[in-house]
């Protein structure tokens, strides 16, 4: 089973380049199926959600050529069927982009319902409140999928009860072809949100608003193919903040919209880091003596709920009591007994929402393990910080969303490798100064 194997204590220095948003890709992957022309996608992440994308997209019969790594051209001509039940779907949340996208093509889809990170109850009412508003009828198939068909679409006027990403660009997806206006309140804001939208224009839709709570979007009769470049992810961009930040180091990190980092960027100045922006680029220095401070995640322009594991590494080494408070999701503090173990000083209330965070001096190297994908990114960073070695087991979730982010990180000089047995592990401990003594007493944890 693969782990990332590290060794802490070096401040991360240097350059990195971000890569395509994960979660924009993902909608826009299921958008470039909404025409019969090329779709031709630049800054595609190459990580397991966006693979598994692909590979449905391709096996109900779309035409998808990868270019090169972070190239593909997508053609929806030749789909043959609208059910995507294939089992491996399910293993990715954002499959249900597909029930969009199939029904606003073809008014009729069958998706197997989706998983992804155990973060909490992921209920998709308001995608279905959405789909039922422009005249679909939906139902949950014996074998666990969802079945939507509409004799045509019909835009309508919908509020939207909770702020949702997916519900947001799900229903959009479906309205850009349905008859007449749409109006989305309560839309989602976020920048994946944006980035669809733009797609979607480009794709000949009308889309107004996106980026604000009030999408309005006046149905067209088709899309057309298009060439479109995935804006960079948020969220690697601010796990890197956050890793040159918690081993003090000095990190400039490129391919970004400082804009869309801005919430993260005010904490770590909080903390008394130091962030500098440029037009694409942010540079963050670390503080060794970083002050406590509080966070409460929310949609965006709030601070991501992405992001709370990576901060709360951070907190953990500040100075004083830091609180943080999830408003997003019921389980994201599965990481805090991995965290805890390895020297952190964390509780989490009895209601499991909120974080008291009781800064320590340093952590120790241990055996840990990813409960999720963020989380086990949260686990590297503090093991880029421990003294001595550390493994992060279950490294599948990370790879879900980070691309080559033991490569990154050692780009900026963390002393990192993926092992895939304990021989590579004691190859590594070797060639970084440890012996044996050192892989047994991980063992021992
Ligand atoms: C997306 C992101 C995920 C991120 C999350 C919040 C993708 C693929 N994933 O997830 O990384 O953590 O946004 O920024 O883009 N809700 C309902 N009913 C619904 C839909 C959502 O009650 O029909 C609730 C959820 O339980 C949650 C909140 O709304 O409490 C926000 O969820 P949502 O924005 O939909 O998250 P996802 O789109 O699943």
């Amino acid at each position: 089973m693969l782990q990332f194997f590290m060794k802490g204590g070096t401040p991360l220095k240097g350059e990195v380049t971000i890569g395509g948003a994960k979660n924009a890709a993902l909608g826009i992957l299921a958008a470039a199926i909404m025409t019969d022309e090329p779709v031709l996608l630049e800054n595609l992440p190459d990580v397991s959600d966006i693979n598994v994308m692909l590979r449905a997209i391709s096996d109900i019969g779309a035409k998808v050529e990868r270019l090169d790594r972070h190239t593909v051209r997508i053609t929806g001509s030749s789909i043959q069927t609208q059910k995507v039940l294939f089992d491996y779907v399910r293993n990715i949340r954002a499959s249900y982009y597909l029930i969009g996208a199939l029904l606003g093509k073809y008014k009729t889809a069958e998706v197997a319902l989706p998983g992804g990170c155990a973060i909490g109850a992921r209920p998709i009412d308001q995608h279905l409140k959405g789909f039922r508003a422009l005249g679909a009828t939906t139902t949950i198939t014996d074998e666990g999928a969802l079945h939507a068909e509409a004799p045509a679409l019909v835009g309508r006027h919908i509020f939207m009860d909770v702020v949702s990403v997916g519900a947001t660009i799900n229903v959009m997806l479906a309205a850009v072809l349905a008859e007449g206006r749409t109006v989305i309140e309560s839309a989602a804001k976020e920048p994946h949100v944006v980035d669809v939208a733009n797609l979607l224009n480009r794709m000949g839709a009308r889309i107004k608003g996106a980026g604000t709570d009030v999408i309005r979007i006046h149905g067209v009769e088709k899309l057309h193919g298009t060439y479109y470049p995935i804006v960079p992810d948020q969220i690697e961009a601010g796990t890197f903040m956050m890793a040159a930040a918690a081993t003090n180091g000095d990190v400039l990190i490129r391919n970004v919209i400082p804009k869309h980092l801005d919430v993260i960027s005010a904490k770590l100045l909080e903390m008394g880091c130091t962030v500098e922006n440029y037009d694409d680029s942010v540079r963050v220095c670390g503080n060794p003596n970083k002050n406590y401070t509080n966070v409460k995640t929310s949609p965006y322009p709030g601070f991501p709920t992405d992001m709370q594991p990576q901060i709360a590494t951070v907190l953990a080494l500040a100075n004083g009591t830091s609180m943080i408070t999830e408003g997003i999701f019921e389980k994201r503090f599965a990481y805090v007994e991995e965290l805890n173990h390895m020297g952190a000083d964390i509780t989490v209330c009895e209601k499991g929402d909120v974080a008291t965070i009781n800064g320590v001096k340093g952590f120790h190297g241990a055996a840990v393990s990813a409960p999720d994908l963020r989380a086990g990114a949260a686990l590297v960073i503090a093991g880029l910080c421990a003294e001595g070695y550390t493994s992060v087991s279950d490294i599948k979730y990370v790879l879900r969303g980070y691309e080559d982010f033991d490569v990154k990180m050692r780009g900026l000089g963390a002393q990192i490798v993926t092992v895939s047995d304990e021989k590579e592990a004691e190859e590594f401990i070797l060639s970084t100064g440890g012996d044996c003594d050192d892989l047994r007493e991980l063992q021992a944890i």
